[in-house]
Protein backbone atom coordinates (compact mmCIF):
# COMPACT_ATOMS: atom_id res chain seq x y z
CA UNK A 1 0.00 0.00 0.00
CA UNK A 2 1.21 3.67 -0.91
CA UNK A 3 1.60 6.21 1.53
CA UNK A 4 0.10 9.44 0.74
CA UNK A 5 0.70 12.97 2.43
CA UNK A 6 -2.01 15.43 1.63
CA UNK A 7 -1.46 19.05 2.09
CA UNK A 8 -4.48 21.82 2.59
CA UNK A 9 -4.72 25.65 3.27
CA UNK A 10 -8.32 25.52 3.64
CA UNK A 11 -11.73 23.49 2.68
CA UNK A 12 -10.37 20.62 1.65
CA UNK A 13 -12.93 18.80 -0.75
CA UNK A 14 -10.20 17.55 -3.30
CA UNK A 15 -8.99 15.66 -0.09
CA UNK A 16 -12.70 14.18 0.97
CA UNK A 17 -12.76 13.05 -2.67
CA UNK A 18 -9.60 11.12 -2.06
CA UNK A 19 -10.55 9.38 1.32
CA UNK A 20 -14.44 8.75 -0.19
CA UNK A 21 -12.60 7.00 -3.39
CA UNK A 22 -10.07 5.46 -0.36
CA UNK A 23 -13.63 4.29 1.46
CA UNK A 24 -15.11 2.93 -1.40
CA UNK A 25 -12.14 0.49 -2.01
CA UNK A 26 -11.83 2.60 -5.60
CA UNK A 27 -8.00 3.63 -4.31
CA UNK A 28 -5.62 1.44 -2.32
CA UNK A 29 -3.62 4.26 -0.13
CA UNK A 30 -2.70 4.78 2.81
CA UNK A 31 -3.08 8.62 3.67
CA UNK A 32 -0.12 8.82 6.46
CA UNK A 33 -1.15 12.28 7.09
CA UNK A 34 -2.68 15.79 6.21
CA UNK A 35 -0.66 18.97 6.52
CA UNK A 36 -2.39 22.50 6.89
CA UNK A 37 0.10 25.48 6.38
CA UNK A 38 -3.46 27.33 7.86
CA UNK A 39 -4.07 26.12 11.26
CA UNK A 40 -8.11 27.21 10.95
CA UNK A 41 -8.25 25.25 7.82
CA UNK A 42 -11.33 23.36 7.68
CA UNK A 43 -10.07 20.40 6.25
CA UNK A 44 -7.82 19.67 8.89
CA UNK A 45 -11.26 18.62 11.19
CA UNK A 46 -12.74 17.05 8.77
CA UNK A 47 -9.10 15.12 8.36
CA UNK A 48 -9.40 14.04 11.89
CA UNK A 49 -12.76 12.77 12.17
CA UNK A 50 -11.59 10.70 9.16
CA UNK A 51 -9.23 8.74 11.81
CA UNK A 52 -6.35 10.86 9.52
CA UNK A 53 -3.15 12.19 11.44
CA UNK A 54 -3.44 15.72 10.68
CA UNK A 55 -0.49 18.51 11.73
CA UNK A 56 -0.42 22.14 10.87
CA UNK A 57 2.16 24.11 10.66
CA UNK A 58 1.75 27.85 10.66
CA UNK A 59 3.78 29.52 7.85
CA UNK A 60 3.64 32.87 9.49
CA UNK A 61 5.55 31.55 12.08
CA UNK A 62 9.03 31.68 9.67
CA UNK A 63 10.94 34.51 8.55
CA UNK A 64 10.63 33.24 4.86
CA UNK A 65 9.79 30.45 2.51
CA UNK A 66 13.08 28.45 2.93
CA UNK A 67 12.67 27.83 6.59
CA UNK A 68 8.63 26.91 6.38
CA UNK A 69 9.53 24.66 3.51
CA UNK A 70 12.68 23.00 5.09
CA UNK A 71 10.20 22.97 8.39
CA UNK A 72 7.30 21.01 5.78
CA UNK A 73 9.60 18.86 4.27
CA UNK A 74 10.62 17.66 7.74
CA UNK A 75 7.44 16.76 8.68
CA UNK A 76 6.40 15.53 5.18
CA UNK A 77 9.45 13.03 5.41
CA UNK A 78 8.53 11.35 8.60
CA UNK A 79 5.24 9.89 6.87
CA UNK A 80 7.74 8.47 4.11
CA UNK A 81 5.34 9.46 1.22
CA UNK A 82 5.01 7.58 -1.95
CA UNK A 83 3.58 10.62 -3.43
CA UNK A 84 2.67 14.23 -2.31
CA UNK A 85 -0.53 15.55 -2.99
CA UNK A 86 -1.03 19.48 -3.07
CA UNK A 87 -4.56 19.48 -2.29
CA UNK A 88 -5.77 23.61 -2.28
CA UNK A 89 -2.27 24.42 -0.93
CA UNK A 90 -1.95 27.81 -1.39
CA UNK A 91 1.43 28.62 -1.12
CA UNK A 92 4.39 29.02 -3.60
CA UNK A 93 6.83 26.66 -2.84
CA UNK A 94 10.69 26.88 -3.57
CA UNK A 95 12.66 25.10 -6.07
CA UNK A 96 14.56 22.87 -3.14
CA UNK A 97 11.64 21.66 -1.79
CA UNK A 98 10.11 21.02 -5.44
CA UNK A 99 13.64 19.08 -6.47
CA UNK A 100 13.21 17.19 -3.36
CA UNK A 101 9.96 15.52 -4.46
CA UNK A 102 10.73 15.59 -7.94
CA UNK A 103 8.26 12.65 -9.72
CA UNK A 104 5.94 12.59 -6.58
CA UNK A 105 4.59 15.76 -6.24
CA UNK A 106 1.09 16.19 -7.83
CA UNK A 107 -1.14 19.58 -8.03
CA UNK A 108 -4.50 19.97 -8.77
CA UNK A 109 -5.39 23.81 -10.52
CA UNK A 110 -9.03 25.35 -11.17
CA UNK A 111 -8.05 25.83 -14.96
CA UNK A 112 -6.75 24.18 -17.77
CA UNK A 113 -3.57 25.01 -17.45
CA UNK A 114 -1.77 26.52 -19.59
CA UNK A 115 -4.27 29.29 -19.17
CA UNK A 116 -5.37 30.93 -16.05
CA UNK A 117 -2.67 29.96 -13.87
CA UNK A 118 -2.44 32.04 -10.31
CA UNK A 119 -5.90 33.17 -8.45
CA UNK A 120 -9.14 33.65 -9.50
CA UNK A 121 -9.54 31.07 -12.17
CA UNK A 122 -13.01 31.17 -12.94
CA UNK A 123 -13.40 35.13 -12.98
CA UNK A 124 -10.93 35.53 -15.12
CA UNK A 125 -12.49 32.59 -17.34
CA UNK A 126 -15.39 34.44 -17.51
CA UNK A 127 -13.95 37.79 -18.12
CA UNK A 128 -12.37 36.29 -21.34
CA UNK A 129 -15.33 34.93 -22.37
CA UNK A 130 -13.94 31.61 -22.51
CA UNK A 131 -16.22 28.71 -23.89
CA UNK A 132 -14.10 26.05 -22.09
CA UNK A 133 -12.76 26.14 -19.04
CA UNK A 134 -11.66 23.31 -16.58
CA UNK A 135 -9.03 21.80 -14.34
CA UNK A 136 -5.62 20.38 -14.31
CA UNK A 137 -3.88 17.87 -12.25
CA UNK A 138 0.21 18.32 -13.28
CA UNK A 139 3.33 17.12 -11.90
CA UNK A 140 4.88 20.10 -9.75
CA UNK A 141 7.66 22.13 -11.12
CA UNK A 142 9.13 25.60 -9.50
CA UNK A 143 7.22 27.21 -11.38
CA UNK A 144 3.84 28.59 -9.87
CA UNK A 145 0.53 25.88 -11.54
CA UNK A 146 2.90 24.85 -13.98
CA UNK A 147 4.15 21.57 -14.99
CA UNK A 148 3.73 17.87 -16.71
CA UNK A 149 -0.21 17.01 -17.04
CA UNK A 150 -1.46 14.67 -16.03
CA UNK A 151 -5.35 14.92 -16.70
CA UNK A 152 -7.57 17.76 -17.81
CA UNK A 153 -11.53 17.76 -17.53
CA UNK A 154 -12.81 20.44 -19.45
CA UNK A 155 -16.53 21.82 -18.55
CA UNK A 156 -18.65 24.22 -20.62
CA UNK A 157 -18.84 28.09 -19.17
CA UNK A 158 -22.85 28.56 -19.90
CA UNK A 159 -24.89 31.68 -20.61
CA UNK A 160 -25.57 33.17 -16.89
CA UNK A 161 -23.16 31.30 -15.07
CA UNK A 162 -21.54 33.29 -12.04
CA UNK A 163 -18.29 32.41 -10.44
CA UNK A 164 -19.85 30.73 -8.14
CA UNK A 165 -21.34 28.23 -10.76
CA UNK A 166 -18.70 28.16 -12.88
CA UNK A 167 -16.12 27.04 -10.02
CA UNK A 168 -19.24 24.20 -8.59
CA UNK A 169 -19.48 22.88 -12.12
CA UNK A 170 -15.13 22.55 -12.50
CA UNK A 171 -14.90 21.06 -8.58
CA UNK A 172 -17.38 18.23 -9.43
CA UNK A 173 -14.72 17.32 -12.19
CA UNK A 174 -11.69 18.04 -9.66
CA UNK A 175 -13.34 15.40 -7.77
CA UNK A 176 -13.18 12.88 -10.45
CA UNK A 177 -9.76 13.69 -11.46
CA UNK A 178 -7.29 13.85 -8.71
CA UNK A 179 -8.41 10.45 -7.40
CA UNK A 180 -8.06 8.81 -11.03
CA UNK A 181 -4.51 10.62 -11.56
CA UNK A 182 -3.46 9.07 -8.01
CA UNK A 183 -4.85 6.00 -8.98
CA UNK A 184 -2.97 5.68 -12.17
CA UNK A 185 0.21 6.69 -9.64
CA UNK A 186 -0.07 4.29 -6.91
CA UNK A 187 -1.01 1.55 -9.52
CA UNK A 188 2.47 2.47 -10.93
CA UNK A 189 0.87 3.40 -14.40
CA UNK A 190 2.00 6.79 -14.36
CA UNK A 191 5.52 8.11 -14.16
CA UNK A 192 7.40 11.79 -14.83
CA UNK A 193 10.43 10.42 -17.02
CA UNK A 194 12.76 13.26 -18.19
CA UNK A 195 9.99 15.87 -17.44
CA UNK A 196 7.29 14.30 -19.45
CA UNK A 197 4.56 12.00 -18.12
CA UNK A 198 4.15 9.12 -18.88
CA UNK A 199 0.96 7.14 -18.32
CA UNK A 200 0.16 3.43 -19.66
CA UNK A 201 -0.69 3.54 -23.11
CA UNK A 202 -4.31 2.05 -22.13
CA UNK A 203 -5.12 4.62 -20.30
CA UNK A 204 -4.77 7.57 -22.16
CA UNK A 205 -8.22 8.62 -23.54
CA UNK A 206 -9.08 8.48 -20.03
CA UNK A 207 -6.74 11.36 -19.35
CA UNK A 208 -9.12 13.81 -21.00
CA UNK A 209 -12.46 14.16 -18.89
CA UNK A 210 -15.35 15.90 -21.19
CA UNK A 211 -18.17 16.70 -19.16
CA UNK A 212 -21.75 15.45 -19.82
CA UNK A 213 -22.97 19.43 -20.63
CA UNK A 214 -20.41 19.65 -23.60
CA UNK A 215 -22.23 18.79 -26.92
C1 LIG B 1 -9.54 23.73 -5.60
O1 LIG B 1 -10.41 24.30 -6.53
C2 LIG B 1 -8.14 23.59 -6.18
O2 LIG B 1 -8.16 23.29 -7.55
C3 LIG B 1 -7.58 24.97 -5.94
O3 LIG B 1 -8.02 25.30 -4.66
C4 LIG B 1 -9.28 24.69 -4.43
C5 LIG B 1 -9.21 23.96 -3.12
O4 LIG B 1 -10.45 23.43 -2.76
N1 LIG B 1 -6.15 24.98 -6.05
C6 LIG B 1 -5.45 26.00 -6.55
O5 LIG B 1 -5.95 27.03 -6.92
C7 LIG B 1 -3.94 25.75 -6.64
N2 LIG B 1 -3.34 26.76 -7.42
P1 LIG B 1 -10.54 22.28 -1.69
O6 LIG B 1 -9.77 22.79 -0.46
O7 LIG B 1 -12.00 22.16 -1.39
O8 LIG B 1 -9.94 21.04 -2.26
Amino acid sequence: MKNIVILISGRGSNMEALIAARDAGDLPINIAAVISNRPEAEGLETAVRAGITAHFINHKGFAGRESFDAALAECIDQFSPDLVVLAGFMRILTEGFVRHYEGRLVNIHPSLLPSFSGLHTHQRALEEGVRIHGCTVHFVTPTLDHGPVIIQAAVPVLDGDTEATLAARVLQQEHKVYPQAVRWFVDGRLTLENGRVRLAADQADAAVMISPEIR
